[in-house]
């Protein structure tokens, strides 16, 4: 029963002072919903402003890839080093920690694998299995100009209608197919074309060449994919110039699981992604943990 016992009414409404609304300072993020912006500020971190996914969802085309054959083995000890956990419902059920405390984007396409057509996507998760899970985010594939373009496109706006009915962001990926474009124009049309659809986050790839203006024209925040395997020092200064370009993030996979030192790498990145580091000095993190890793106790 509740208790009326003692009630004492309210007498100090601070009147002297204004109500005090705190703007949610994520790029296009301001006007949502509590529970989008909640699940948005799991993901981007406070103090930066950005946040270093890891990325371990390629099987869910690519099959047991180098480096993700394990995830048990391979990707669990890199967990306590990540902001988010960006993978499928499989691999996160079977594999991964419930109790990490670390926010999961979703992916929730599939549907095609290396020997289809990769614009081929169906939607591959129900939004109940994604709140399920509490994914802080779900996400699939755009293939803008692909022989399914269509077809992702309609996925993505799939998701985000469903996932603003129960407040949960969607992030856009700009699939390459294997004869796509990879300029800033192609890049610049598709995380576009994302945003405008609804996208709250937008994952692209690093262009050398105009970078900044994928960025510019892009309302909503911008993570990059790390790509195919690159020397540490190469991947560590994509990921520098990308957030010196107004990047927020980076959702990496393979230079961080393919490397021979998977924390100090993901350690590097973080510094680059959060701290400003320069590449050098990133990778004199990496280096440090390699070698602290190969000595003796
Ligand atoms: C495609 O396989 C996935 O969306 C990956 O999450 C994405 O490509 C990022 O991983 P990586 O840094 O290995 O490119």
């Amino acid at each position: 029963m509740a208790d009326l016992d003692d009630v004492k009414e309210g007498k100090d409404f601070g009147l002297d002072t204004p109500v005090d609304v705190k703007a949610f300072g994520l790029r296009g993020s301001n006007a949502l919903d509590w529970g989008m912006q909640d699940r948005l500020a799991r993901i981007f971190q406070e103090k930066s402003g950005n946040t270093v996914m890891l990325a371990f969802d390629h099987g869910y085309f690519q099959g047991p890839a180098t480096g993700l054959e394990r995830l048990d083995l391979t990707i669990r000890p890199l967990v306590p080093y990540t902001d988010v956990m960006m993978c499928t419902r499989g691999g996160l059920r079977a594999t991964m920690p419930a109790d990490s405390r670390k926010p999961v984007v979703l992916r929730c396409s599939g549907g095609m694998s290396v020997l289809t057509e990769l614009s081929n996507e169906l939607v591959a998760v129900d939004i109940e299995d994604a709140l399920r899970l509490n994914a802080s985010a779900i996400t699939t594939n755009v293939y803008v100009g692909a022989e399914y373009e269509h077809k992702s496109l309609s996925n993505l706006v799939k998701l985000i209608d469903t996932g603003n009915r129960y407040g949960v962001p969607t992030m856009a990926v700009t699939g390459v197919g294997k004869d796509m474009a990879r300029d800033a124009r192609y890049f610049g049309l598709a995380s576009r074309i994302s945003a405008e659809l609804g996208a709250h986050i937008v994952k692209t790839y690093f262009v050398e060449e105009g970078f900044e203006k994928v960025v510019a024209g892009c309302p909503v925040p911008i993570v990059i994919a790390g790509g195919k395997k690159l020397p540490e020092i190469d991947a560590l200064t994509m990921a520098y110039k990308a957030i010196d370009q107004g990047a927020s993030g980076v959702d990496m996979g393979r230079n961080i699981f393919q490397s021979d030192s998977p924390v100090g790498m993901i350690k590097a990145v973080r510094a680059v992604v959060h701290d400003g580091e320069t590449p050098e000095k990133a990778l004199q993190i990496y280096e440090d943990e390699k070698a602290r890793a190969l000595s003796p106790a």
